[in-house]
């Protein structure tokens, strides 16, 4: 059963934004709800009300004008001659708003009326609407309200008031006509400033959901850049609709065939039939050490090795390089080559040789002491020496001449690695310019104002220049290649394309993200089984039964982070007390230019830092900090990964970094967490890894409790996704992609050959 350091679950919560987005839904629809309901119910009753008011006025003034009436009316019938009245009527009905006056008998005979009194209405019909809020009466005319007023002293005579009631129609239409201008006004503003809500809440949401698809901010739930954890569940399902589209893709574009070490093969023999192929890099992939009186083979700690050796075995050819070995002279035949790897004999290996005085020139002096931190930007600063600078051209021509020494045609395909070369693509051009020349830089690429303090940028960019191909990890890189180019040299850039023109020749500047091969079953029957891993590693370490492991596995260099991840193991044991006594952190340290004060100051910086923890937070039985600094072979790397429940890879900036790649194909119980820090080029292609930024502690603390305590089954999900990554974006393809782009130059270079010579004859 896979070892988990604890269980938790996650309390699946909505994200802060798309909360944010549902409280605004929610305040929205009732409030449009109630905008409707308001305009619906709001006007009738307005309606009803200002006809009841305009009723009860034009009651209060019917009984002062049958008051005012009432003397007249009943003198006039004592005489018995209402006609007298017909002045009287006229008169007070030509008040705008009095439309007749009527007077009924007792015996409801309508004994005398104004010139507008309807005919057809009858004082009997009429008693009843006496009522002070009876409905109006309808006529053809319009609506008018009856008033029906006794008269005193007249034997139960009665006074009918006829009011028109067209002036209040007109009064609640123009009501009517403002209350609706006012409710849509009321609407439109609510609209407006929840759309404005609505629009900055959503901008956030995207923003996080675009942070959290390049992987970011999943990592540390309590840091302030990055999003809740109960993004967490939207994430992952949200993994799983990408990783389907994406299948679906892969699916539509017909069966897309894995890159293997046989493929890349079978490409050389269609694309580049019968090339020759040259790898140029300064470490050599097997160095031969004396150790007392015999001779062991070593393998370096480098990515370029990793990466580029599978690609020799596949494709044969000849690999030049520095012979740094103590028994390298010993093996090598007459033309200083030995046949490598030793009892396979798939390929040359051709060294070079140099004095110490050259190597501390090149190598420690312009190579690691200049390029390396100018490139880095990890706040160490670049050393130029004149001296250094000479000593690096010299030995770019020693192996330029090399090459050319090697090179049984005029035109072989010579792949050059990394910045201890970067003269060397136009010194074999001169020498060989048919040659098909790609140089991949291995480490990252500044930007122009970086690169600018280097006193020798020009003769820097031109060398590279001399490239038919030129290659980096991220696009982001080539971006800044190109930019520099266009910064320091008068040469012609075509971006579309991403080539650049210069001195006569082009180069085409392209990203080809480099990777690991991956282990074929072959390898996977060999290895140890996890548990067995683990034991050993428990038990060569001295490790608590129930720890939980983390790893890290680097060079000694100052670029990859390890102060730092020391310092988040610091901060976790004093954040998280309960892992003390369990959680055990231990770093893999290959030395590495340790002849350099800034390598030695920078691992007497981690030695003391991991002594501080253990003198901290040890006990009897217990080091939380595992330093471990010295050469492992990649079996026993390979046994640490199998036994880890975290990696920790926490460059400050690195090209791609193969270590975390290594790790995911060392994990085919598909359990462990991979912590990797987003300066890394691989964070770009490894999102479902926990990314951090290695600078802050507490995001990095907080990630290594997440691991810590992820559950089986997300760590299933992520590894699973990971492992199919680098299982189809493997060695095989980066080397494949490059050697196909390089077939198509040459074959579009000889079909120019061709035109010309055609035109020219
Ligand atoms: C990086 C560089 C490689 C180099 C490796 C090891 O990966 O890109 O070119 O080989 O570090 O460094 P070293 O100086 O020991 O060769």
């Amino acid at each position: 059963m896979p070892y988990i350091c604890q269980h938790a679950v996650d309390v699946a919560r909505i994200p802060v934004p798309l909360r944010t987005l549902r409280l605004q839904l929610r305040f929205l629809l009732p409030l449009l709800a109630a905008l409707v309901l308001a305009a619906s119910v709001a006007v009738p009753l307005l309606d009803r009300v200002t006809l009841r008011w305009f009723s009860r006025d034009l009651n209060s003034r019917g009984v002062l004008l049958a008051n005012a009436l009432s003397e007249s009316v009943a003198d006039v019938l004592r005489t018995g001659e209402p006609q007298r009245l017909q002045g009287l009527f006229d008169r007070a009905a030509q008040d705008e708003r009095l439309l007749a006056i009527g007077l009924c008998s007792a015996d409801d005979r309508l004994l005398q009326y104004s010139a507008a009194f309807p005919r057809d209405l009858s004082c009997g019909g009429l008693r009843e609407r006496a009522l002070e809020d009876g409905p109006p009466l309808r006529l053809p005319g319009g609506r008018v309200h009856v008033g029906v007023h006794e008269v005193p002293d007249a034997g139960g005579s009665r006074l009918v008031l006829l009011h028109d009631l067209s002036f209040v129609e007109r009064r609640s239409q123009d009501t009517r006509h403002y209350l609706i201008a006012l409710i849509a006004v009321l609407g439109l503003v609510i609209a407006l400033i929840t759309m404005v809500v609505a629009q900055i809440s959503w901008r956030g949401w995207v923003k996080g959901m675009r942070a959290l698809m390049r992987g970011e901010g999943l990592v540390a739930p309590l840091s302030p850049l990055a999003p809740p954890p109960e993004m967490a569940p939207l994430a992952a399902e949200l993994r799983a609709r990408l990783r389907d589209l994406e299948d679906e893709y892969r699916r539509s574009q017909g069966p897309e065939r894995e890159w293997t070490a046989d493929r890349l093969r079978s490409l050389l023999r269609t694309q580049l039939s019968g090339d020759q192929l040259i790898v140029v890099s300064n470490r050599e992939p097997y160095i031969h050490e004396r150790d007392g009186d015999q001779v062991v083979v070593r393998r370096p700690a480098s990515g370029l090795v990793t990466a580029v050796e599978p690609v020799m075995r596949a494709c044969s050819g000849t690999w030049v390089a520095h012979g740094s070995g103590s028994a390298d002279r010993d093996v090598v035949d007459a033309a200083d080559r030995v046949a490598v790897p030793p009892g396979q004999d798939d390929y040359w290996l051709r060294r070079i040789w140099m004095s110490a005085e050259e190597e501390q020139g090149y190598y420690y002096g312009f190579a690691n002491e200049g390029m390396w931190p100018l490139c880095h930007v990890a706040h160490v600063r670049p050393v130029f020496r004149e001296s250094d600078w000479q000593a690096y051209r010299r030995i770019n021509q020693r192996f330029a001449d090399a090459v050319v020494a090697e090179a049984r045609r005029e035109d072989p395909v010579v792949l050059v690695q990394d910045y201890h070369f970067a003269l060397l693509p136009a010194m074999i051009r001169e020498k060989l310019p048919q040659a098909t020349i790609l140089t991949f830089w291995h480490i990252p690429w500044p930007n122009p104002e970086s690169f600018g303090i280097c006193p020798w940028r020009r003769e820097i960019l031109q060398g590279m220049l001399g490239s038919t191909i030129l290659g980096f990890h991220t696009r982001y890189h080539c971006k800044n290649f190109i930019e520099t180019v266009d910064r320091y040299l008068e040469a012609r850039i075509e971006h579309e394309h991403s080539t650049i023109a210069y001195g006569g020749k082009e180069t085409l500047v392209e990203s080809y993200p480099i990777s690991i091969a991956w282990p074929d079953d072959a390898t996977l029957a060999h290895w140890p089984s996890i548990a067995e891993c683990r034991a050993r590693v428990i038990e060569r370490l001295q490790l608590p039964a129930s720890a939980c492991i983390a790893v890290g596995v680097d060079r000694y260099d100052y670029t990859k982070g390890i102060l730092e991840r020391l310092n988040a193991v610091e901060r976790l044991l004093d954040k998280y007390p309960q892992w003390i006594g369990r959680f055990v952190f231990v770093q893999v340290a290959a030395p590495t230019r340790s002849a350099l004060d800034e390598y030695r100051n920078f691992q007497q910086r981690v030695q003391a830092t991991a002594d501080r923890i253990n003198q901290t937070h040890g006990r009897p039985g217990y080091l939380p900090v595992h330093l471990l600094a010295r050469h492992h072979e990649s079996d026993a790397v390979n046994e640490l990964f199998r036994a880890a429940d975290i990696c920790v890879v926490t460059s400050l900036h690195d090209g791609m970094n193969l270590v975390c790649k290594e790790f995911v194909a060392a994990r085919d119980d598909l359990q462990g967490v991979l912590l990797l820090s987003r300066f890394a080029g691989a964070a770009r292609e490894m999102p479902e890894a926990l990314i951090v930024n290695p600078y802050h502690v507490e995001e990095t603390a907080d990630a290594l409790h997440r691991a810590a305590t992820m559950p089986a089954a997300e760590q299933r999900e992520r590894m699973a996704s990971l492992r199919s990554t680098v299982r189809e974006f493997n060695v095989y393809r980066w080397a494949g992609r490059m050697l196909a782009d390089a077939g198509r130059w040459r074959l579009r270079e000889r079909i120019e050959a061709r035109v010309r010579r055609h035109q020219q004859g």
